[in-house]
């Protein structure tokens, strides 16, 4: 039995639908546990292009049981829309292969109005939001007024709440936002249409986690946004509201902590943002165009143009100790094949003096100049590469620097959006495997029996 995690290592959109599709092959159940609509997780199956926002991205797989744990924020509407759109192409989804969280917090309009208006009104220092209402809704959730799924279901308990949250909101959008108020039977006539829809995937997610995983099932966990768009870790107030890092898996799906085992990072070979906010290594225009023409940069969820940077490797090791991280999955590298060469951030200088410490503060981080390495392009394309061996020189010299500075092995390199463009590198850590296969031999060898032969392959170079 095992729990383990993909969760974005960078600012976001680094590839997790395509790998969580792609692994999830492998496990019995996904679980979404943070985050809302703001996602978009893009997996391509042949011809034929997905995005998912609030489903799990195995609801591809037959047999794969998907769950959206009470720490999403959910829009029943969005999630509605998803469903019906999957229908219509022949990916049916039921009961048995999606569970939602009874207590998860719901998404209403007025969050989304609210979510909008505040943006509007901020003057220099808007954040950028997807406008999903996430923000608004995880407030209303943190100061205990929120509707969570469990309520559209109790007529009584709906109509309170929803009174008392409009009291409050129906004032700020009329006389701090200038918008129209919203009207309580509406929100919950909506409500209630959406919520009878989703009944029957309606479930305890928490308990039901934790059975699943002492019947031995293997769980993967698929996180949202990124680490540095984590609310206490990331680069606040330029963040989402939730946290994508490791601490939001137990909090937002309730699976005990003693079943986890690998906790995957997914990073691009460079870097990106959608929004703003602080980014050392974001390129001049002309790189970045590249960049975002080459690697189809824009955001999955709103289309705007994401912005594209140098590989950080700061701000990365950074995400590698904070979470744990087991390994590092690196996506979009053949993206990199455009450049004759390449920049990784090894270094900030901040406050005249070079630090390889990450700032996870908004407005000092705008304050640190990268120092960058230099690395040589390799200049062919990295598409059709399906193993290491394949893999151009200075390709590998540039992975085998982001293992070295981070000290966390790559064990997956992906090269396009397909499934198949993908190169699973075999364990690195060999020293575990020589000291096993060393205390074998050395038993063998005091028993005086000579029966065992050991061939140890390790690597692939
Ligand atoms: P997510 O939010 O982390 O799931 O990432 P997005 O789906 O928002 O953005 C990643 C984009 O890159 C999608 O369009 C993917 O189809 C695409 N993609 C994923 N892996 C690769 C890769 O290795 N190479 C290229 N060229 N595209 C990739
Ligand atoms: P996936 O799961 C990239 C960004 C927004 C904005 C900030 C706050 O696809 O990687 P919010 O709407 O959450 O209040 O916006 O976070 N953001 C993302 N950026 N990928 C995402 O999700 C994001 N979800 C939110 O652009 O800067
Ligand atoms: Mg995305």
């Amino acid at each position: 039995m095992s729990a383990d995690v993909i969760l974005g290592a960078q600012w976001g959109d680094e590839g997790k639908g395509k790998i969580v599709d792609l692994l999830s092959e492998g496990y019995d159940v996904i679980v979404r546990y943070q985050g809302g609509a703001n996602a978009g997780h893009t997996v391509i199956v042949g011809n034929e292009k997905y995005v998912m926002h609030l489903l799990p991205s195995g609801v591809l797989r037959k047999g794969v049981v998907n769950i959206i744990g009470h720490g999403v924020v959910l829009d029943m509407g969005s999630l509605v829309e998803e469903m019906e759109g999957l229908k219509k192409r022949g990916i049916n989804i039921t009961p048995a292969s999606l569970k939602i969280s009874e207590n998860a917090a719901i998404v209403l309009p007025y969050h989304k109005i609210m979510d909008k208006a505040k943006e509007s009104k901020k003057a220099g220092k808007k954040i950028g939001t997807t406008g999903r209402g996430i923000g608004p809704c995880y407030t209303d959730k943190y100061v205990r007024t929120g509707v969570r799924l469990r309520d559209i279901y109790n007529d009584e308990i709906l109509k309170a709440k929803v009174a008392e949250n409009l009291e409050e909101k129906n004032f700020l959008l009329k006389n701090l936002y200038g918008e129209k108020e919203v009207s309580a039977a509406a929100v919950i006539a909506e409500a209630k249409k959406y919520g009878k829809i989703l009944k029957p995937y309606v479930c305890d997610t928490i308990n039901e986690v934790n059975d699943l995983l002492k019947k031995g099932k293997k769980i993967l966990f698929e996180g949202a946004q990124g680490a540095l768009l984590d609310i206490d870790f990331g680069t606040y107030p330029y963040v989402t509201s939730s946290n994508p890092t490791i601490g939001g898996v137990m909090t937002g799906s309730g699976a005990s902590h003693k079943y986890s085992k690998k906790v995957r990072g997914i990073t691009k070979a460079y870097q990106t943002r959608v929004g703003n906010g602080p980014f050392p290594t974001e390129m001049d225009e002309v790189n970045g165009e590249r960049t975002r023409q080459k690697g189809g940069e824009f955001g999955a969820t709103t289309g705007r143009p994401r912005r594209c940077g140098w590989l950080d490797l700061v701000a990365l090791k950074y995400v590698c100790d904070l979470n744990g991280l087991t390994d590092i999955l690196l996506t979009k590298i053949d993206v990199l094949s455009i450049f004759d060469e390449l920049k990784v951030c090894t270094h900030y200088m901040y406050k005249g003096k070079k630090s390889d410490r990450f700032i996870p503060d908004g407005e000092e981080l705008y304050k640190v100049k990268p120092v960058y390495k230099i690395f040589k392009g390799w200049g062919t394309d990295l598409t059709a590469v399906r193993s290491m061996k394949q893999m151009p020189k200075e390709a590998k010299t540039y992975i085998k620097f982001i293992e070295k500075y981070t000290g966390v092995k790559v064990s997956m390199v992906s090269v396009g959006p397909e499934r198949d463009q993908i190169l699973k590198k075999p364990p690195r850590n060999t020293d575990a495997m020589i000291r096993l296969a060393d205390s074998v031999m050395y038993d063998v060898k005091k028993s005086g029996k000579n029966r065992i032969q050991y061939i140890v392959s390790i690597g692939d170079e």
